[in-house]
């Protein structure tokens, strides 16, 4: 018996890199995982998790669309009874000078990855608040919360009002017995991050304390553990995973 067996779970941008680790990882404990996501690779990703004897299930939504989202949610509240977890994981990163950012592109960074965890907390929380029993786990970043390279003011700013709607939210639902949590990955090798030139990827892993880029599978254990009930007292915390890769406090001591 997994660490989530009888619960159902809901992730956001599932389909690929982040979302399909922490997928599998809850499917691999024993939940129900509902896979929803924009790009219709979802279907694909889920029936992989359920051909290896998991429960998954595939939902095209796109988290900037409210309407969508709360029918969505209703859909599968009907279908599956309830939902006991929420992974806030759909989100985008697009670099660009601050002067050059169009309001377009600052709009699709607040749509995606603040609105859309607003979204889907606001449809499924109801259902966690009536049945006394909730985890959400929202994905943040060690950008804009603890470190940032150039370029990055529209993510950087999203993922730091993550931070802040987390502890905002844990606050308001501790006594429902809810936990809210984030996580926050430094480079993790997904299809987001797969863009970058080998010779970049490199020279990034040669930055970080442990000498690579993190695993989706390490992201999904971390993930399964803030929803099992081995978590239990943590809530309103955000926990950095990134190989040691925030802790260099200059590039030269110690190491002459
Ligand atoms: N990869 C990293 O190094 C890293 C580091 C820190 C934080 N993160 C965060 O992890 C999360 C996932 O990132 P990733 O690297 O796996 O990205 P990815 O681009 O590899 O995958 C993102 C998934 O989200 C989906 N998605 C995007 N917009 C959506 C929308 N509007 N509605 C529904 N689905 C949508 C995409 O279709 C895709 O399947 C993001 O929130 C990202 O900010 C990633």
């Amino acid at each position: 018996m997994g660490k989530l067996t009888g619960k159902v779970a809901f992730v956001t941008g599932a389909a690929m890199g982040n979302g399909e680790g922490i997928a599998r990882a809850l499917a691999r404990e024993g939940a129900q995982v509902i896979l929803a996501d924009m790009s219709d690779k979802v279907f694909e990703t889920a029936k992989n998790i359920e051909s290896q004897g998991y429960k998954a299930f595939g939902v095209l939504m796109n988290v900037t669309k409210k309407e969508e989202v709360q029918a969505v949610a209703e859909k599968m509240l009907q279908q599956f009874g309830k939902i006991d977890i929420l992974v806030n994981n759909a989100g985008i990163s697009k670099s660009c000078k601050f002067l050059e950012v169009t309001d377009e592109l600052r709009d699709l960074h607040f749509d995606v990855n603040i609105k859309g965890v607003w979204n889907c907390t606001q449809a499924i929380l109801p259902n966690m608040i009536q049945q006394n029993y909730g985890k959400i786990i929202n994905v943040s970043s060690v950008t804009g919360n603890v470190v940032v390279d150039p370029n990055m003011t529209a993510y950087a700013t999203t993922k730091a009002a993550v931070h802040g709607f987390t502890k905002a939210l844990a606050m308001e639902v501790a006594s429902r017995n809810i936990t809210v949590n984030s996580i926050m990955p430094g480079y993790i090798l997904t299809p987001l991050v797969q863009r970058h030139p080998q010779a970049h990827l490199d020279a990034m892993a040669s930055g970080i304390p442990m000498g690579r880029l993190g695993k989706i599978e390490e992201i999904g254990n971390l993930a399964a553990y803030l929803a099992s009930d081995e978590s239990s007292y943590i809530t309103g915390t955000s926990i950095i995973i990134d190989g040691g890769s925030t802790l260099p406090e200059t590039m030269v001591l110690g190491r002459e």
